[in-house]
């Protein structure tokens, strides 16, 4: 098997789709729904419910320094790392792998 028959790559949004300072939501079936930010040229994403409470993240506004702030309680996540920045969001946040294949975001769940 070669290397990329070993990924599991799904397509989320299209890039023109995700506007700079905001999240998109991308829903799944039978999977948690996604939130995707556009930092400058590149595209993170994370999972869209925050680890604090039921609030969606691509609701929030996403920082030039990376954190996205939760809507409901003002917490922030960093968007790179999924990393918990601020209170009171202190578990991390899944982030996924990311790629961009014909101006689109894709995530790879190998
Ligand atoms: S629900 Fe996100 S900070 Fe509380």
């Amino acid at each position: 098997m070669g290397h990329i028959e070993q990924e599991n790559l799904v397509e989320l949004i299209a890039c023109d789709e995700v506007e700079e300072d905001f999240g998109a939501k991308v829903e799944r079936e039978g999977a948690p729904p996604l939130a995707v930010f556009r930092l400058g040229d590149e595209f993170f994403v994370i999972d869209d419910t925050c680890t604090h409470g039921d609030a969606s993240l691509s609701d929030g506004e996403l920082f030039s320094n990376g954190e996205v702030s939760c809507p409901f309680h003002g917490g922030t996540f960093d968007v790179r790392s999924g990393a918990a920045c601020k209170y009171p969001c202190v578990v991390p946040i899944k982030t996924y792998r990311t790629r961009i294949i014909n101006n689109s975001v894709w995530i790879d769940l190998s």
